[in-house]
């Protein structure tokens, strides 16, 4: 609209952008294609809208952010073992263990301090951390310094789940208070955004609701991408209103796609189960959040881990590890830094993978990878059964033809899959198997 543009005789601007800008120029716009554009327009009476600057910082940073997690994010997050027990020096420990476990180095570069760090806000508005972190940003840097990068947690609500303070109407201030401190990654939990503003605004509609919803979403996903400052905005919503269909219009690089996860088989294999049918939604920069790991935390058996840890990988899931790193047992970080199951999750195509089949007890998934590699992962959900009575995979059902030659990525030995073939599997166990070349 005219009212909103200025007209300005442009005698050189020199606009240096990552992505297409578009532009009014008397009314028309533009866009221009190249990646770095220098405009040099000396006399010509271009119109600008008024907020062009804002627009070209805005587009510059939704480029950059369509950079980050472009495989899904790796890392720690405190709340799974730590809970409200987190602090400034349990955060510093992760940090050095991720790198002296080598999990950095496999690829876990975030260290997400989830709830329980916020303080007060003061006049100003300004939130500040309280007594357990009595210094940000000193963290934040200490964090980097190592290699690293850091989360941070908050909620569009008044409070967050725990009762801190929420982003509620200072959704600007503290985007801008991340970006100064040097945060990389946000989860966004809408805790009390549901009871105190959703329930509240609009009773009994639920539509109404959820568009409320929607629009807080998208309300820090903007204040996020003015600071400039590439941050993963992971949606945490529990999976409600179909999250998945409308997560990455909103900015989401990933998206909780179900209730919170526990250390307990029957939970893990809940959320799951919950997966099948999502995989279209996932790929580089956005992706599906069956939650953060469990692995080496609560009861989990080995197997357990193991196969939770091989499902996640063919889930295409962010790998958050969430169990307390300094004391970490051997076979758990060699769960964690298993670098061919890694290289799964990780794949460059960034196709989740599809539950294929199931018979009984036992669920066959497979993930198409780059270069036209499948991995397939059998999983014995049973308490015991096919330990003696062998489970016989179907290879045909897998849209496969004869024998394949693979490396079983537990083992780590070559491994020959025949139709029909007998498999033992013990309880809560899987057999792990990528095929570089399948037939
Ligand atoms: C839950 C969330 C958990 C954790 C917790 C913190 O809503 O699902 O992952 O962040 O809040 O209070």
């Amino acid at each position: 609209m005219m009212s909103s543009q200025k007209p300005i005789s442009l005698l050189c601007a020199a606009v240096l952008a990552f992505a297409p800008i578009a532009f009014a120029q008397t009314g028309i716009t533009v866009v221009l294609p190249e990646s770095r554009i220098a405009i040099s327009s000396i006399g010509n009476p271009f119109v600008l809208h008024k907020n062009f600057a804002a627009r070209v910082a805005a587009e510059t940073s939704q480029a950059r952010s369509r950079m980050v997690a472009q495989t899904p994010p790796m890392g720690w997050n405190s709340w799974n073992y730590f809970a409200e027990k987190v602090d400034d020096k349990g955060v510093r420990d992760a940090a050095d263990e991720l790198v002296a476990s080598g999990m950095r180095d496999a690829g876990y570069i975030y260290v997400n301090i989830d709830d329980t760090w916020e303080g007060q806000r003061d006049a100003s508005g300004v939130l500040h951390s309280n007594a357990k972190f009595p210094d940000m940003k000193a963290l934040a840097d200490y964090v980097h310094s190592k290699g690293l990068r850091i989360g941070i947690y908050s909620s569009p609500g008044p409070r967050t789940c725990a009762g801190y303070e929420g982003s509620l109407g200072h959704e600007a201030q503290d985007a801008q208070l991340y970006a100064q401190w040097g945060i990389d990654y946000l989860k966004y939990d809408l805790c009390s955004f549901n009871s105190d503003v959703m329930e509240k605004q609009a009773p009994n509609d639920k539509a109404a609701q959820m568009r409320l919803m929607v629009a807080a979403y998208a309300k820090m996903d903007k204040a996020l991408k003015v600071t400039g400052r590439p941050i993963v905005y992971s949606l945490c919503q529990y999976g409600w209103d179909a999250v998945w269909e409308w997560a990455p219009s909103v900015g989401g690089n990933l998206w909780r796609t179900t209730d919170d996860i526990r250390p307990e088989w029957d939970r893990i294999y809940s959320i799951v189960s919950q997966q099948a049918g999502l995989e279209k939604y996932a790929g580089p920069g956005h992706w599906n959040d069956p939650d953060m790991l469990e692995v080496g935390n609560g009861k989990l058996t080995l197997a357990e881990n193991r196969t939770h840890f091989s499902l996640w990988a063919m889930l295409a899931a962010p790998l958050l590890a969430g169990n307390d790193l300094p004391n970490m047992k051997p076979e758990i970080n060699a769960i964690l830094t298993n670098r061919e199951v890694i290289a799964i999750d990780q794949d460059r195509l960034g196709r989740q993978g599809t539950r294929a089949y199931s018979e009984g007890e036992v669920d066959v998934w497979t993930r198409h990878l780059a270069g036209g590699a499948l991995a397939i992962a059998v999983v014995n959900a049973g308490d015991n059964r096919y330990s003696t009575h062998p489970f016989h995979l179907s290879l045909a059902n897998l849209g496969l033809h004869g024998q394949q030659t693979g490396k079983d990525l537990w083992t780590g030995k070559r491994i020959t899959l025949s139709d029909g073939q007998p498999l033992e599997l013990g309880s809560h166990d899987v057999l792990l198997v990528r095929i570089d070349a399948p037939k």
